[in-house]
């Protein structure tokens, strides 16, 4: 049993497999500063950029049916790999639920490129994904895509780790090979990368666009709270409630480095068969 219920119901429940999702859930509180939230970080799973696409979409099932037991009356898929396995399933089985998911923001980037010519960073199961390629079929049709997978970028960003050695020399990697090609604009397809974007403009320089999709994810979740949802909450208390799988140690020194604030974390736990999940009670 479940006892988290520090608050009412028609809370923005938002997920990741880690703290990713973390950069959407800055953009909603700038958007929606009172509004109740559960944030939940699969760090015992992640990365999920390197899983099946039906084994994320197993994970995202059951941590969506987490938070709408907590409360949650909207959930925000954080993560673009957890989108592109699960948003279109998840809104069939959960019927009546608001769902804002995440894609590579390849349309912006190829209405306003000059040089016809656009970088994507995102993990190898989004780049694998129908929902992905269903994007660029649609949109990016006469526009040169240059595609990398930061491979080991996920998990530095998880450790705090935003300009070491090891994060900028992924980067550069990823990077320098398509300046050569003379991309003009970079679209960031992982909600873990956000918070390496002053090192991403660094190496880039100031004539390449670099696009976060996060201001519109939570623009868009702001629309369906004015419509759909009693945004009102308790000011008094924090309104922020994180929830990880993995280390509470390390999510508490990574949430220490970004700005957030009127928070609580807890650590949460998979059952053995990962069809359940529930709340570790400190003693
Ligand atoms: N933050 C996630 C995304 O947007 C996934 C990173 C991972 O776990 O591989 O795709």
């Amino acid at each position: 049993m479940n006892k988290l219920t520090f608050f009412p119901k028609n809370t923005i429940g938002i997920f990741d497999s880690g703290v990713g999702g973390l950069s959407v859930l800055r953009e909603i509180r700038n958007q929606v500063p009172d509004s109740p939230i559960i944030y939940f970080g699969d760090q015992f799973h992640v990365p999920y950029g390197q899983r099946e696409l039906d084994e994320v979409y197993s994970l995202s099932r059951v941590i969506t049916q987490f938070l709408l037991n907590l409360g949650a009356g909207i959930i925000v898929v954080a993560c673009n790999t957890a989108s592109a396995a699960a948003l279109y399933p998840l809104r069939e089985e959960f019927q009546g639920i608001p769902f804002v998911g995440m894609e590579p923001a390849v349309k912006p980037a190829a209405e306003k490129t000059h040089s016809g010519k656009v970088g994507v960073l995102a993990t190898p199961a989004t780049f694998q994904s129908k929902l992905y390629n269903s994007v660029v079929e649609r949109f990016a049709k006469n526009v040169k895509i240059y595609q990398n997978t930061c491979s080991g970028l996920v998990q530095e960003i998880e450790k705090g780790n935003f300009s070491g050695i090891e994060t900028r020399n992924i980067l550069e990697n990823a990077l320098y090979p398509m300046l050569e090609n003379e991309i003009d604009s970079i679209v960031l397809g992982c909600t873990h990368y956000p918070f390496v974007i002053p090192l991403i403009k660094e190496i880039v320089g100031p004539d390449v666009t670099v696009i976060d999709p996060a201001p519109a994810v939570a623009k868009q979740t702001m629309r369906i709270l004015s419509k759909d949802i009693d945004s009102g909450a308790n000011k008094n208390k924090n309104n922020t409630i994180l929830l990880t799988s993995g280390s509470i140690k390390e999510f508490k020194n990574f949430i220490n480095l970004i700005d957030i604030n009127n928070y609580e974390i807890h650590q949460v736990k998979w059952s053995q068969d990962k069809s359940e999940i529930n709340i570790v009670h400190e003693k």
